[in-house]
This record gives C-alpha cells, sequence and structure tokens, in this order.
C-alpha cells in the first residue's frame, strides 16, 4: 500500500534548478571559472557552500579562499536567487505536479517535501501549495544534506509512515541515493545518464501519474 510521496522541490515541484544554475553561473563568471550546465548536474541537491566548493574545484580549489569570502559568497548568490524567486507564481508548477498532489489527496496518500533548500518556504508559498502538504522537513534543522538519508528520514518521522510504502521523487543523483538510504524506492525525473538508479526514471513530471507511483511498490 502506497503511504506517502515524498518530494524534492527544485527541478521537481518547479524549475527553480534553473534559478540556482543562473545565480551560480553569475557568481562562476565573475571568479572566471568554468561552469555550464552539464557541470551544474553535480550541484543538484547539493547544499550551498557545498555548491560553491564543487564550483571552485573547477577553478582554483575550494581552499583558495577563506571561510569568510566563502560565505560572503553564498551570501550574494542567495541575494541572487532571491531575486530570481520573486517571479514564482502558482502557473510555474511543473507539468502534472498540480493534478497529481490533488490525486494523492483524494487517495489518502500522505504528502511531504524534503528539499535541504532554506528558500523552499518562500517558493511554496508563491506556487500556492502550502496546504498541501502533510509535513515539510525544516532544512534549517536537518544537520546532513544530501546524499545522506536525513531529510526523507525527518519526513518519515514526520508523516509517521513506513519507509517501505514510501517513495521519494527527486531530479539529482544525491537525492535518489537520499531515497534509498531512507529505505525509500526513488522516482527520478530527468535522464538517465545522472539517475540510471532511479527505480521509476520519468523523463517529465508531466509523465507522473498515482497508479505508476503504487506499481512501483
Ligand atoms: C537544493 C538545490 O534543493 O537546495 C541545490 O537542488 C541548492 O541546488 C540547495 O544548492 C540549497 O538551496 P538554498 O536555497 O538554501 O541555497
Ligand atoms: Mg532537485
Amino acid at each position: 500500500m502506497l503511504e506517502a510521496v515524498i518530494f524534492d522541490l527544485d527541478g521537481v515541484i518547479t524549475d527553480s534548478a534553473s534559478y540556482h544554475y543562473q545565480a551560480w553561473k553569475i557568481i562562476a563568471d565573475e571568479l572566471k571559472i568554468d561552469f555550464d550546465e552539464t557541470y551544474n548536474e553535480k550541484l543538484k541537491g547539493v547544499s550551498r557552500m557545498g555548491s560553491l566548493e564543487l564550483i571552485l574545484d573547477n577553478g582554483p580549489g575550494k581552499d583558495a579562499f577563506s571561510q569568510e569570502e566563502k560565505e560572503r559568497l553564498c551570501t550574494r548568490k542567495n541575494d541572487l536567487y532571491k531575486e530570481l524567486i520573486k517571479q514564482i507564481t502558482p502557473s510555474d508548477l511543473l507539468p502534472g505536479i498540480g493534478e497529481l498532489l490533488k490525486e494523492l489527496k483524494a487517495n489518502n496518500v500522505l504528502i511531504g517535501l524534503a528539499s535541504v533548500s532554506l528558500n523552499a518556504p518562500a517558493i511554496i508559498n508563491s506556487l500556492g501549495i502550502k496546504d498541501m502538504f502533510d509535513y515539510m522537513a525544516d532544512a534549517a534543522v536537518v544537520k546532513e544534506s544530501k546524499p545522506a538519508p536525513d531529510i526523507f528520514l525527518d519526513n518519515i518521522k514526520g508523516l509517521k509512515v513506513n519507509p517501505a510504502n514510501s517513495i521519494g521523487v527527486e531530479d539529482a543523483e544525491v537525492g535518489i541515493e537520499a531515497i534509498h538510504r531512507a529505505g525509500m524506492k526513488a522516482c527520478g525525473i530527468g535522464s538517465v545518464e545522472t539517475l540510471s538508479k532511479a527505480d521509476l526514471l520519468l523523463s517529465s513530471t508531466a509523465e507522473l501519474s498515482l497508479d505508476k507511483l503504487k506499481a512501483m511498490l
């Protein structure tokens, strides 16, 4: 029996993953470090500081800057990002997500949010879907970022469900690993190059349905 579906946010519920990329691209260009959409795949699901360090790996290395300088770069990236996400409205739900959330609710399947983004509550509000969630993990209190299972386990605890009866939906390789480490089945949204370990791989959220998710268990 499917008890819960636990969603990643960026790149699954809305296309904010592209805003993360745009903001980091400005920082990388300023630092004169090569950074493109292919390399950006590595950053998906990774914390803010972790993302900066991955970008620096492509240039002078993560030890080339002091902790204070890195904090300053992270703050600047977040300021750029916050400007970009101001434009998010309910029409920015990715295809099929609004319908799926309603279908899950109508069938008493619990809905959770497992985003490591500190901006997640603001985005969920802008999308107008806060009331759809039975539980949302607080990224500020979940210590270990993906691929650690913590953010999914926090949902499992908050929703009081059995991980074996729950599915996680992710667009990031580290996210698929986190879902598996939490003892859940993983539905990947994206391409086989990065998400080959997903139990069900869909190329777009438009292909998601309750029946497909149920068939995974
Ligand atoms: C994840 C994104 O959801 O959140 C990452 O996939 C991002 O790209 C991470 O770095 C942290 O987000 P924020 O908004 O707290 O910087
Ligand atoms: Mg994501």
